[in-house]
């Protein structure tokens, strides 16, 4: 009723109340526009070919999935994910905004990335360092070992890392959005277990907040172990993506191109990407391309 309690209350409710945390996740570290452009490229510079399948580990809200089947008639989309509430959060908002045949295109699993069978992807990914859950080395390997038993041939192998020394500091990077802040909260770092316990908060205008929104419980692993670990996995290669950097200010400049070594950094972010089958002729060229630093998850800012 207008101008009752019910609406009273209503008008009073803080942002952090009205606020939808997956909305918010999403606004603030995902880049699935990007994302899909990289993997279509990555996959195509090697192999001379459209990509169709895509199969998105730890997908959550299903975000890159979504984009990758709106992208081309002929992609398709499996998201797989141990928790419910994302998947149907994606089905209700990502999914609901795909016309009938793209949707028809998508499938959500619920289940652990490990166990879950289906048809062989062209290109999986595990992004945003979700596979930092497993924190034993014969537990990683075995998720990359089903990876890749998980691909077609060819086909690749995605994920993402962080490292750099300040992101073994326990600090709080804060970055602004339209209408919100976004707060990554690297809350402890064991240097001798490489345990991490990071957490994402959310603050508002009107001066509410959203604490402990997220919280991951990781291992922060070393971009040497990661490929080693590829390697005994049986892929072909484990290619690195650096980001390059805008020598005039001083900072990454959003573009990430296959690098062999790299100059000494205190934060980074960079793509691993695992092949099955590598071509006999090693990838000479590959475009180089960009992808917004500010719309990449949750790494540590660099001292600019
Ligand atoms: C950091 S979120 C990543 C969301 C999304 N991939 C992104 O890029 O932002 C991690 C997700 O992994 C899921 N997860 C954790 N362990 C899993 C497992 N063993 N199998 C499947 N999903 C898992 C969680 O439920 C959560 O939704």
């Amino acid at each position: 009723m207008r101008g009752g309690r019910g609406g009273a209350r209503a008008r009073r409710a803080s942002r952090a109340a009205r606020a939808d945390k997956y909305e918010l996740y999403q606004e603030a570290v995902q880049d699935p526009e990007g994302d899909v452009r990289r993997l279509v490229r990555m996959y195509e510079s090697r192999f001379h070919r459209r990509p169709k399948l895509l199969r998105e580990d730890f997908c959550g809200t299903a975000a890159i999935s979504c984009t990758w089947v709106r992208a081309h008639g002929e992609h398709r989309a499996v998201g797989v994910d141990l928790d419910p509430e994302p998947l149907a959060w994606c089905r209700r908002h990502n999914q609901a905004k795909l016309r009938p045949e793209q949707a028809a295109r998508l499938r959500l699993v619920r289940g652990d990335v490990r166990d879950v069978r289906g048809p062989r992807a062209d290109v999986l990914i595990a992004f945003n360092f979700s596979y930092f859950v497993f924190k034993q080395r014969a537990e990683l390997l075995h998720y990359f070992r089903r990876a890749r038993a998980h691909l077609a041939d060819p086909g690749i192998f995605v994920c993402d890392l962080y490292g750099g020394p300040e992101s073994q500091e326990e600090k709080v990077e804060t970055r602004k959005h339209d209408g919100f802040k976004y707060l990554w909260d690297q809350n402890r770092f064991d240097p001798i277990t490489h345990h991490a316990e990071n957490l994402i908060h959310f603050e508002f205008s009107d001066g509410s907040r959203l604490r402990r929104v997220f919280h991951y419980d990781w291992r922060l692993w070393m971009l040497p172990e990661l490929r080693d670990l590829l390697d005994e996995a049986g892929f072909d290669a484990a290619d690195v993506y650096w980001e390059g950097t805008d020598l005039q200010r001083n900072e990454p400049n959003g573009v990430f191109s296959l690098r062999e070594s790299a100059p000494d950094d205190p934060a980074w972010i960079a793509y691993v990407v695992a092949v099955k089958r590598a071509p006999r002729r090693r990838v000479a060229r590959v475009r180089a391309f960009p992808a917004p630093r500010s719309s990449r998850a949750c790494a540590p800012s660099r001292s600019s």
